[in-house]
């Protein structure tokens, strides 16, 4: 056994010092070993890993969940291995681990960066009690194109949103302290730009100008190393031609030369080795010798680093201190995890899993991030305690597995409680609640079982529609080219809504949909997203009006998908559309003249507007806004502005309220979106109640990147809206001047 090794380092100083006197003692195989990462053998330990394990050439597993057998591979890496160095033991543990929480898009949806703290918080203690001290999330890609089916594990469009909930999601995974019981690694990915995949298909290319990048890609990865992220993953796609795994630019200037990373960047699945199936090299060799050069520290679940780095140090193409420098990163992380002091995991000092207080956050989760989208006529809240019977229909009703979403590798089913016992649960002796599913699954085109839907909602006072997509619609490699509800689900709602019932339509899904076609055919709609385990009682909750929605979404629904990309945060153009220039095909007289159909930039099928726009969630109460102010009309260079308005609950509910603040540059170097968000804060009014709520902002704010992709902040008018969604109507104008304060 090694010894001499478990002391924890307390000072930058000495852990640099630890990280070099554990390099002078390996040999060049075993430095190559820290930056290999395979699967375990799944429960048990076979001779291959065994000896992988003690001879150093292997520094971290994934995908080995089972405790005893992470316990038997930390013994073996520390007892059996010429140096004891541990094993990080990494898990995609990206919406909880057994306890589920929504899908990072319907957390997101939640704009509450505490909540969100706490559920990673709750994930990784679940984790850690299986032995994985390292996960892969958050996901932290701007995604603007709900065909990708990643956007499901996004915190969806916008940079300031993302970078918020990012920075709070690693938060809640490491702890305060990484070396705390509970806490892991988080690793903030996929580096970078991967959102930006052409048409939304999985894995493809993307041409992203830098300016670009840097103001919308790369602002939650900053965010996230300045919360201090353990590593970053690449992502599998090229970036302008150069796929990230390769990219010096990326791994290396911006990311260790400007931020100061000092922590590990992992590849993706094997993508060193597809460098050369991208094109870029002609075999494992040089995929290697770009990736290694490039900054890329660990390879995952590939074999090009160790089939070829020590001889590419050997032969003088790779120099000896840049192997040095990749696994000191992987070292000094495994430091900071306090490993050598304590490689084993006794469960028994962790909560046990799917814990009253762990599911009891699952629905406070799944409750603030489902987001009601319109609810004609107060429809909602249902009364639970009138006479009647409530109809429940749809195959996502009932279903404990199809509602914990994508990505749930180590989720329980059997902690999930569904929508429609939920219902029956909670509705009084007086409401009978009913049950008819209407049709087999989300993709099913058999309308064998509308009949009975139908009689049930004949019969009923109300309805309630659970529909939307499975889980394995949405998620990595999980792509569609058409977003609309699939299989026969619009007619099935098109039955239901002719029988006179009204019907409350509840969408779980793992991405936006283009619902325009069916949208007006019921009277509220609401968007949970994937909920989680406890996506029934949460959704019930809001339905039975226990408590009142307060989602909003964090990403734009389209009306159709060929509206995509559809974002807030677009360009203005030369020729923005207006309702008086904009005509639909419809409308278009036979032999029109060619300038006669508005010259701006629109579509003739559909409107040019979202279906709901960024921001976007009701209440049970109204809220209203006034009296919005800049603390100052002229603001200089170093100074700071606060720009705030007063909110009031005009309703006769206390309910929470995303009150938001969005910027627009409208002359600038670069053009500039339409409106950018700035801030974000949820507050709780009673009925009645007013608050002013301001944000402050100083130069840095105003700051972006221009044409050559340098940081530069221009003086000129700017204006500013506060209000309840990205269309806040409530605006206020001011100055930033190039002088300084005092
Ligand atoms: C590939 C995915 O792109 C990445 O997000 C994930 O963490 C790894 N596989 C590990 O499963």
């Amino acid at each position: 056994m090694a010894t001499g090794l478990s002391r924890m380092p307390v000072t930058p100083a000495a852990l640099e010092e630890r990280v070099a006197e554990l390099l002078a003692r390996m040999t060049l195989e075993e430095k190559v070993g820290q930056l290999a990462l395979l699967q375990g053998s799944g429960g048990h330990v076979d001779g291959h890993l065994r000896d992988l394990v003690r001879e150093g050439r292997i520094g971290s597993v994934l995908n080995e969940v089972h405790v005893e057998t992470v316990n038997e591979l930390q013994r073996i890496a520390v007892e059996e291995s010429r140096l004891g160095i541990p094993l990080l033991v990494g898990r995609d543990v990206i919406h909880g681990f057994k306890t589920i929480f929504p899908i990072p898009l319907g957390q997101a949806a939640s704009w509450n960066p505490a909540l969100i703290t706490r559920g990673a918080r709750i994930a990784a203690l679940e984790a850690a009690a299986a032995g994985v001290n390292w996960t892969f999330a958050p996901m932290i890609d701007i995604a603007r194109d709900p065909r990708w089916g990643r956007v499901a594990e996004s915190l969806g469009e916008d940079p300031c949103l993302t970078a918020r909930l990012g920075a709070a999601m690693v938060a809640g995974f490491q702890g305060e302290d990484l070396t705390d019981s509970g806490s892991i690694a988080a690793c903030a990915k996929h580096f970078a730009g991967y959102g930006a995949c052409e048409s939304g298909r999985d894995y493809n290319t993307t041409s992203i100008p830098e300016h670009e990048l840097r103001n919308v890609h790369l602002p939650p990865f900053r965010a996230a190393v300045d919360a201090g992220v353990a590593s970053i993953m690449t992502s599998f796609s090229d970036l302008n031609g150069v796929p990230a795994t390769g990219n010096a630019m990326l791994l290396q200037e911006i990311l260790r030369e400007e931020w100061g990373f000092d922590g590990f960047v992992v590849s993706d699945w094997d993508s060193v080795r597809q460098l050369a199936v991208h094109g870029l090299t002609p075999d494992d060799r040089e995929s290697a010798f770009e990736a290694a050069m490039a900054g890329c520290d660990m390879e995952m679940a590939g074999s090009a680093y160790a089939g070829h780095l020590a001889s590419l140090v050997e032969d003088g193409r790779i120099p000896a201190a840049r192997v040095d420098a990749l696994a000191g990163n992987v070292l000094r992380t495994k430091l900071r995890l306090g490993l050598f002091e304590q490689p084993y995991t006794d469960p028994a000092m962790l909560p046990a899993s799917g814990n009253p207080e762990h599911l009891q956050a699952a629905r406070d989760a799944a409750r603030e991030s489902v987001v009601l989208l319109k609810n004609e006529h107060g429809l909602l809240p249902l009364d639970p305690g009138r006479r009647g019977t409530l109809a429940v229909i749809g195959p996502l009703a009932d279903d404990p597995y199809e509602q914990l979403g994508t990505w749930i590798f180590d989720g329980d089913a059997s902690l999930s409680q569904t929508v429609l016992q939920a219902l029956r649960e909670s509705a009084g002796a007086a409401l009978s609640v009913e049950f008819a599913r209407g049709i087999p699954s989300t993709r099913s085109r058999d309308t064998s079982g509308f009949a009975e839907a139908v009689a049930l909602a004949e019969r009923s006072d109300a309805v309630v529609l659970f529909l939307g997509e499975e889980a394995i619609l949405s998620g990595e490699a999980h792509c569609r080219a058409d977003v609309g509800l699939p299989g026969a689900q619009e007619a099935l709602i098109e039955a239901v809504a002719a029988t006179g019932t009204p019907v409350v339509l509840v969408i779980m899904a793992g991405r936006p949909l283009a619902l325009e076609r069916i949208v007006d055919r019921v009277p509220a709609l609401l968007y949970a997203w994937h909920p989680g385990s406890m996506g029934g009682p949460a959704i019930a909750d809001l339905l039975f009006g226990v408590e009142a929605p307060s989602g909003k979404l964090p990403i734009t629904l389209p009306r159709v998908t060929g509206q995509i990309p559809i974002y807030y945060a677009h360009k203005h153009t030369g020729k923005p559309p207006t309702r008086e220039s904009f005509i639909h095909i419809d409308d278009i007289e036979p032999r029109a003249p060619q300038l006669s159909v508005g010259n701006t930039s629109f579509h003739l099928d559909v409107d040019y507007t979202p279906l709901f726009p960024f921001g976007h969630g009701l209440s049970y109460t109204t809220f209203t806004y006034s009296d919005i102010q800049p603390s100052s009309p002229v603001t200089a260079m170093d100074g700071t502005l606060v720009i705030s308005a007063e909110v009031r609950n005009t309703g006769d509910r206390e309910a929470e309220e995303v009150v938001q603040l969005y910027l627009r540059d409208p002359a600038a170097s670069v053009t500039r979106p339409v409106r950018e968000l700035k801030g974000f804060e949820k507050v709780r009014l009673a009925p009645g109640e007013r608050r002013r709520v301001g944000f402050s902002l100083t130069a840095a704010d105003l700051a972006f990147h221009g044409r050559t992709g340098r940081l530069v902040t221009e003086p000129g008018q700017f204006h500013a809206w506060i209000g309840g969604s990205s269309e806040a109507e409530l605006r206020i104008d001011f100055v930033l001047t190039d002088a300084h304060s005092s």
